[in-house]
C-alpha cells in the first residue's frame, strides 16, 4: 500500500472524504491504517485510557510512548501528533518539543489547537517544514465549557476568522469540533485546505472520532458520536465468564494445559 501524503490529503478537499481516526495503540493502529487516510494520535487518550478528568494533565512523554507504537505498526496512514496543553505556548517552545516529537516518533505532523492565537505558532512551524493540522470551534485543553460552538452570530464570526486564518498561516487541514451545521458548511467553503469534522457534519472534507467513543468502551458519549460496536459490554462479559471458570476449576481445561 502506497503511503498518504500531505499532498494527497490535500488533494481530496470537494472531491472524496477523509476518513481519520484517533488511534493510541499498536492493535488499534494496525486496524485503523487499513482503513483510515489519517490516524491522530490524541491527547483525548488522557481520558479515555487514564481516566484523566481533562486533556490539560497530558505530558508530551506519555504522548511520545503511544505515538511510536501506533507510527510503528502503521504503514499507510498519515499520523498525526496531537501536541499537548502548554507544549507550544510560544513558537520557540512549540518548535524544540515538535522538533523532538518528530525525531523521536516519525509522526508525519502535529496538531495544535486554536485559532487566531496560535496563527503565528502555526506559520513557524510550517516555515521549518513542520507540517501541521490546526484545530477549531470546541477547544478541549482551554474550553470552559463542552458545549456546542457556533450559535451566536459573535461566535460564528471568530470561528470563521480562525479558521481563514490558521489555512492563511499555513496549516495543511482543519479540525472543525462541535459547531453548529451551517458553520461547519461555511468554513468548508470558504478555506482552502481540507476540513475535518468531529460533531461538525456531513458538510466537512473529512470525519474524525474518538476511537474508544466508536468502538463504545467509554462512559459518555456526546449526541455526534455514533457507536459502531459495544466493546465495553463485550469486555464485561468475557471477564465475567473468565471469573466463573475460573472459580469453578473449569479454566485451565486439558486443551490449554502441557502434558
Ligand atoms: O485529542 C483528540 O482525540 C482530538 C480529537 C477530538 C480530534 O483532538
Amino acid at each position: 500500500m502506497k503511503k498518504i501524503t500531505i499532498n494527497k490529503i490535500k488533494k481530496k478537499k470537494g472531491k472524496a472524504p477523509i476518513v481519520c481516526l484517533t488511534a493510541y495503540s499498536k492493535t488499534i493502529a494496525k486496524a485503523a491504517d487499513k482503513c483510515c487516510d489519517i490516524i491522530l494520535i490524541g491527547d483525548s487518550l488522557g481520558m479515555v485510557l487514564y481516566g484523566m478528568k481533562t486533556t490539560r494533565d497530558v505530558k508530551l512523554q506519555t504522548m511520545i510512548l503511544h505515538a511510536k507504537a501506533v507510527k510503528d505498526y502503521t504503514s499507510k496512514s498519515l499520523v498525526v501528533f496531537d501536541m499537548p496543553y502548554r507544549t507550544y505556548a510560544n513558537k520557540f517552545d512549540a518548535y524544540k518539543n515538535a522538533k523532538k516529537v518528530i525525531k523521536l516518533t516519525k509522526c508525519d505532523a502535529v496538531k495544535l489547537e486554536g485559532g487566531k492565537k496560535v496563527a503565528s505558532i502555526i506559520k513557524y512551524l510550517t516555515e521549518k517544514k513542520i507540517p501541521v493540522m490546526g484545530h477549531i470551534g470546541l477547544l478541549p485543553q482551554t474550553s470552559i465549557n463542552f458545549k456546542v460552538k457556533g450559535k451566536y452570530i459573535s461566535q460564528q464570526k471568530k470561528i470563521l476568522d480562525d479558521a481563514k486564518v490558521i489555512s492563511g498561516s499555513g496549516a495543511f487541514a482543519i479540525i472543525i469540533e462541535c459547531v453548529i451545521e451551517k458553520l461547519a458548511k461555511k468554513i468548508t467553503k470558504s478555506v482552502s485546505v481540507p476540513t475535518i469534522g468531529i460533531g461538525a457534519s456531513k458538510h466537512c472534507d473529512g470525519q474524525i472520532l474518538v476511537i474508544d467513543d466508536m468502538l463504545g468502551m467509554s462512559d459518555y458519549y456526546p449526541k455526534f458520536v455514533k457507536q459502531y460496536s459495544n466493546l465495553k459490554k463485550i469486555i464485561e462479559k468475557s471477564v465475567k465468564a473468565y471469573s466463573r471458570d475460573v472459580r469453578l476449576r473449569k479454566f485451565p481445561s486439558k486443551k490449554y494445559t502441557y502434558n
